[in-house]
Order: C-alpha cells, then sequence, then structure tokens
C-alpha cells in the first residue's frame, strides 16, 4: 500500500464532459459527487465507474483498458466498465458504477447505478467443502455465493485465522508500515454475512473419496457434495546443524511474520538464508526496521533464473545500495548468536529467517488416492482425476496453453484459480487460460512478471533496467513465454494480452 492512491483530480464529471475529449478506447480519470470516476469509450459506448482498484487503491485510469473490461496497473486485477464488477483476483471488492447522460456534445455523471447481474448456478452441488483458507480458498468461498449458489459452503483452514493478505507478510506488515486492519482479506462479519462456515484452527486429516466425507483432526467428519482442495504450501525446512534452534525462522503465517517481529525488535542483526524471493523481500522489510542485514544464498546473481542476469544484478544492487550484505555460499551450520557458512565465515547475529523455498501440501490429497506429481494433478477446468473434487493454488498443476502443465506459487493466480474452480464446481467448464502474473517488491524496484518461462528461454532486454525504466522478453522458439517489466505497468499489461492472444509481444 506504500504506492500513490488516486486522488479526485481531472474534470468533474457532474458538469459533464465534451464526447470529442475521450478518444474511442481511452480512458479519463476524473470525479462526481466526491468520488473519483473514470470514464471510458468504446466506440460510441462510454462507461463510468469508480477510478480507484479495491485491491491496494491502483488508479485505473493508468491502466489498460481490454474490451469491456479495465485492468489494474498495479497487480492486474479486472474490472466489468458495464457493472463495475470485480471480475478478476487480486480485487475482491466491485468498484461503483455511475450513470452517464448524453446531451448534445457533452457527457454527464449523474448518479450511481446497480448493474450487478443476479446470477443462478446451472448445477448446485449438495454443500461444497473447501480445504485450506487461504488466498484459493477464500476467493473460492466468495465466488461459489457471488455465483448465486445457496447451498452449504464449509471453509476449512488449519491456520487460526481467517483468509488474509500473505504477500504483505514480508512487505509493509513486516517492515512496520502497514496497520494491522489491512491484514485480513475480510471482517470476520462478512462470512457470517455470506452464510460460509469457517472452522479455524483445525486440520482435514482424510478425505474418503467413495463416502464423500472429510474428517478433521478434532475427530469430526463432514459430507461434501464437491470438494475444493486449497492446501497451499509450507517452507522447505534446513537441515543442518542448529535448524532447530529457537532464533531460527520461517515466513509463511501471520503469526511466523509476528514472530518475526518480535525477534526484530529486539535485535540488531539477522542473517537471511536463501537468496529467493522471500529472503530478498524479507531483507527489505527488516532494512527498514534498521537491522544490520546479511543474505546467504547460492547465486552470485539473485534471482537470475527468474528474471534475467541484468534485473536480477539490479535487484542484487538495489540492496547491496541499501545496506544489505550478500555472502556467496551455504548455510553450513547455525549456533545461538550466529551461522558459519561452508567456506568457513561466520556471521554474527541474533535470529535467522530462512527463505529457502517451498513445497505443496500434496499428502492429503496423496493419501486420498488424487493423481499427483509436484502438485495435485487437475485438468484444464482444475478438477482432479476424482470428479467433483477441484484443486486450486500452490498445489496445483494444470496445463497452461503457453506452457503445458505448471505449476506457481503466485498470489493472483491462486485466488484467480479459486474463483475458476468455484465457477465450474457449479459446472461452469471454464477453462483457466489466464497467463500467471506475480509482483515482487524490492526496495524502490517493483517487478511485474507475466506469463511463463522455462529454464532454457532466452531473456532480451528491452529498455534500461538500471533506470528502473525495462522489460525483459524471454522467448522459446521465438515465441513469447514471459515478460518482467519495472517501471512499465502498462507494457506487462500489454504483454499480458499478447500471452492470451498467441501474439508475439513487441514494446
Ligand atoms: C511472505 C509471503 C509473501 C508472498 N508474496 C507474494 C507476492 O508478492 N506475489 C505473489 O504473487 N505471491 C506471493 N506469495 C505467494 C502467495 O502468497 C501464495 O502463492 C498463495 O498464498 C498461495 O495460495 P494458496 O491458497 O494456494 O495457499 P495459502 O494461501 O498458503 O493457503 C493454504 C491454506 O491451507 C491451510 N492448510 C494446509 N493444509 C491443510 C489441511 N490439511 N487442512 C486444513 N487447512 C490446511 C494452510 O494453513 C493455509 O492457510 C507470498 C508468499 C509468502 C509466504
Ligand atoms: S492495486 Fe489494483 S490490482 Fe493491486
Amino acid at each position: 500500500m506504500s504506492e500513490e492512491s488516486s486522488q479526485l483530480t481531472g474534470p468533474d464529471f457532474e458538469k459533464g464532459i465534451r464526447t470529442a475529449d475521450v478518444a474511442d478506447g481511452a480512458m479519463v480519470q476524473g470525479h462526481a459527487f466526491g468520488e473519483a470516476v473514470l470514464i471510458a469509450r468504446r466506440g460510441a459506448d462510454f462507461f463510468a465507474i469508480g477510478a480507484t482498484c479495491t485491491h491496494y487503491g491502483g488508479p485505473l485510469a493508468k491502466g489498460l483498458m481490454v474490451d469491456c473490461t479495465v485492468r489494474c496497473p498495479w497487480h492486474h486485477a479486472r474490472f466489468d466498465l458495464r457493472t463495475g464488477e470485480a471480475i478478476a483476483a487480486p480485487a475482491l471488492n466491485d468498484v461503483s458504477c455511475w450513470k452517464i447522460e448524453k446531451r448534445g456534445e457533452r457527457i454527464f455523471v449523474t448518479g450511481k447505478i446497480d448493474n450487478k447481474p443476479v446470477r443462478k448456478p446451472a448445477v448446485s452441488p449438495s454443500s461444497v467443502v473447501i480445504v485450506g483458507a487461504g488466498a484459493a480458498g477464500g476467493a473460492a468461498a466468495e465466488m461459489l455465493r457471488r455465483q448465486g449458489y445457496e447451498g452449504r459452503i464449509t471453509l476449512i483452514g488449519k491456520d487460526p485465522s481467517l483468509p488474509y493478505d500473505r504477500p504483505n507478510l514480508s512487505k509493509d506488515y513486516l517492515a512496520g508500515n502497514a496497520q494491522e486492519e489491512w491484514i485480513p482479506l475480510r471482517p470476520d462479519d462478512f462470512y457470517r454475512e455470506q452464510k460460509i462456515d469457517t472452522i479455524t484452527g483445525t486440520e482435514v486429516r482424510t478425505i474418503d473419496t467413495k463416502k464423500s466425507q472429510v474428517t478433521l483432526s478434532d475427530g469430526r467428519s463432514l459430507g461434501y457434495g464437491a470438494l475444493l482442495l486449497a492446501t497451499g504450501a509450507d517452507p522447505v525446512q534446513l537441515a543442518i546443524p542448529g535448524h532447530d534452534l529457537p532464533e531460527v525462522c520461517y515466513l509463511r503465517t501471520l503469526v511466523d511474520c509476528q514472530r518475526i517481529i518480535e525477534k526484530a525488535k529486539n535485535a540488531k542483526r539477522v542473517v537471511i538464508i536463501g537468496d529467493s524471493f522471500i529472503g530478498l523481500e524479507v531483507a527489505w522489510s527488516l532494512r527498514e526496521r534498521k537491522l544490520e542485514v546479511a543474505v546467504v544464498g547460492k547465486h552470485s546473481v539473485p534471482l537470475e533464473k527468474v528474471l534475467g542476469r541484468e534485473l536480477g544484478s539490479l535487484v542484487k544492487k538495489t540492496h547491496e545500495a541499501n545496506g544489505v550484505k550478500f555472502h556467496l555460499g551455504r548455510a553450513a551450520k547455525i549456533e545461538e548468536r550466529n551461522v558459519q557458512l561452508d567456506d568457513g565465515t561466520r556471521l554474527d547475529c541474533d535470529f535467522v529467517v530462512a527463505g529457502i523455498g517451498v513445497r505443496p501440501n500434496t499428502a492429503l490429497a496423496e493419501s486420498a488416492g488424487l493423481a499427483t506429481k509436484d502438485g495435485v494433478l487437475v485438468n484444464e477446468f482444475l478438477e482432479t482425476n476424482v470428479p467433483g473434487i477441484f484443486a486450486a493454488g500452490d498445489i496445483a498443476r494444470w496445463p497452461d496453453p503457453r506452457a503445458g502443465q505448471i505449476r506457481v506459487e503466485h498470489w493472483v493466480v491462486a485466488q484467480r484459480q479459486g474463483q475458476t474452480a468455484a465457477r465450474n464446481i457449479l459446472a461452469a467448464r471454464e477453462p483457466f487460460v489466464v497467463p500467471p502474473f506475480f509482483w515482487s517488491n524490492h526496495f524502490d524496484v517493483h517487478i511485474h512478471y507475466v506469463g511463463h518461462a522455462g529454464a532454457d528461454d532466452r531473456p532480451t532486454v528491452s529498455g534500461d533496467v538500471n533506470a528502473k525504466d525495462a522489460s525483459v522478453i524471454f522467448q522459446s522458439a521465438k515465441k513469447t513465454t514471459a515478460v518482467a517489466s519495472i517501471g512499465r505497468d502498462v507494457e506487462n499489461l500489454k504483454a499480458e494480452v499478447a500471452l492470451e492472444e498467441g501474439e508475439e509481444f513487441h514494446p
């Protein structure tokens, strides 16, 4: 949320603007009745909706209009221009929809309207049980209700909290720049109002696919008409001497994050093991808390495999310029107040955070006999090999139309898969085809990555990486597979459209 929010700028749409001032395909931000409003034009049609993205407040007028939708420049949420509906995560709330009147050569915004469609599902299972109350599970529960499903929904999570903003845990929240109330995705009342039963702090232990029933860690059993597995991933644990010391932390949950924050309050030095996205975001956030931060990693250029050499180097340089010290090597041993590397280097510290990757939580699916292979195998509709059981998020390995069978660990993908799985539970038969998208922040370097590049895909830089104004375009057999951008938000959205349409991307 550190990015600048939309404000009341531009023309007053109550006073009207000339139709000629909104070019075909353009969006203009202004205001009406004290709220930021955007007017978009498609041929002879004009639309007016709220101008501020309901995710983190991104300025929608600076995004990209695609058919009758607008895509947010910050994290690619999508809104329907005709209704204001948030049609694709990470935004979960709609923006307002406004009435437009044309008088002569001018258009006026005359008040709010409710254009939301009333939906009725084609098929309604007797009940839906969702295992995992994280990004995918939470988004699925909401989407079932949005689609008009009236049956029983039970959202079960091992975490004591209802769905929360996990990406924030390595960013503003960890840095101490986010308010507590930003973290839950919804207030508790929301689930009551939506008649979504929630069971927290409870694990699903078994699935009986013959009886269509799950058993919980508190001994209860629950039948289901349809089941969604969204059990996410857990951090890979260190396996070196000292790994079980109380000074060693991991970061996946809110509780994990609060533990790190408590330790940081009384600490001067931290060692981060792992130059992963999470490891480096933690480095940034703990520098914001003025700790001395040392990162131990195996790569001379961190993140090079995903972002390419230039962008990986920029991330490293940016961390170094902000005081993060990198140590190439492996941690060999942890003691109470230090980490020893395999070359004998000893790094003094007050605590350690390990960010060495995650492993998908597939044990439950495996024990139920579902097909798995580094993830739960699903078809394009996100259904497993057992009809009526779906999987979404970090555990799902699905057939991406461009990259083949993939599994990714991205927030937006998990939420969107939850949304698609929900619609397919109601027999929508909607394939999951959107290109994967993730973002990652490192001080003032904000990376947007769309698509999915293989390890051998060739990166080409367009623009000036050091000026933080560039895209890295990945190609395989002369086809664009992914685009990573900094300072080029709209370009990244255009790359998303090109990937969707199977076209080459030319910045
Ligand atoms: C600190 C951090 C920062 C991140 N930052 C970004 C980012 O900037 N951008 C990005 O794209 N991605 C980011 N990610 C990744 C993103 O958060 C994940 O990809 C996403 O949360 C996956 O969603 P999910 O629903 O699959 O799993 P989760 O959100 O992990 O939810 C799974 C839930 O299932 C529960 N569960 C597991 N097993 C059981 C069981 N047997 N019974 C009941 N409940 C169970 C877990 O407790 C958990 O709450 C970040 C991740 C972390 C940890
Ligand atoms: S602010 Fe719009 S998608 Fe995040």
